[in-house]
């Protein structure tokens, strides 16, 4: 059985002393929890607070983004063995805001899927069609695309240490949420395409729905049978919200 993971995408939010409270009030909300596994992915000033505060706890936590390079050159950028330093397990790999607002492609985001993987972060790799694409019946082939990126350059195996999101662009920030059956539908798609090269690895990666996920939804959300958790972005800003989604998590593992 697939363990439920519950991550907060911080996004570029916060302070220090709000990333300490925020990381405080979930450390005791999700104490005691035992079946769904927990990350935050706060802003990269701030992960050495969630290494300091998190250390002792259940509690992992990863970046939102990762160089596609392993180190030298590369103004602004921050490596993956960087990101080991701090303590990271996950890093959040071809955000769709990545991909609109730094203009990143699949070829480079297959890039940083293999620096994360090689340096043994777990790379949550981002996939998800805009309104347009959907309205246009282009979803499947918007998909597609995206996970064929690190598919085709790196192998199936890549999978068996990544996690996927599907992440609805109509959905993000938006209070529009996939429904059930809607996010279900994809997720079914993402795993059968995953499936096609091997079965194993299919049965074994973690799907995680984003795109205003909240405590209303989150239960019927995960309840879907291919829908492994998720990928929170504005609820994971508020420890009460984000707590009550680990523990939809908690509940349906
Ligand atoms: P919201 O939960 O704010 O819609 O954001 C989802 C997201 O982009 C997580 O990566």
């Amino acid at each position: 059985m697939r363990r439920p993971l519950i991550a907060g995408n911080w996004k570029m939010n916060g302070t220090k002393a709000e990333a300490t409270d925020l990381l405080n009030g979930i450390k005791a909300g999700v104490a005691g929890m035992q079946k769904v596994d927990v990350a935050v992915c706060p802003p990269f000033p701030y992960l050495y607070i969630a290494q300091d505060l998190l250390a002792e706890s259940a509690i992992a936590w990863g970046s939102q983004d990762v160089s596609q390079e392993p180190g030298g050159a590369f103004t602004g950028q921050v490596s993956a063995a960087m990101l080991k330093d701090f303590g990271c397990r996950y890093a959040i790999i071809g955000h769709s805001e990545r991909r609109q607002f730094n203009g990143e492609t699949d070829a480079l985001i297959a890039r940083k899927y293999a620096q994360a993987v090689s340096n043994g972060l777990v790379p949550i790799l981002c996939v998800g069609e805009t309104l347009e694409e959907r309205e246009s019946g282009k979803t499947e082939a918007v998909v597609a695309k995206h996970i064929d990126g690190v598919l085709d350059a790196e192998g199936v195996d890549a999978f068996a240490h990544g996690v996927v999101a599907y992440e609805p662009v109509w959905a993000i920030g938006t209070g529009v949420t996939a429904t059930p059956a809607q996010a279900q539908e994809v997720h079914a798609f993402l795993r059968q395409r995953i499936a096609s090269k091997s079965k194993q690895i299919a049965d074994g990666l973690r799907i995680l729905y984003g795109g205003s996920m909240k405590p209303g939804n989150a239960a019927e959300l995960i309840a879907q049978a291919d829908i492994d958790g998720g990928l929170i972005g504005g609820a994971s800003l508020k420890a009460a919200d984000f707590i009550a989604i680990c523990r939809a998590g908690e509940d349906n593992a």
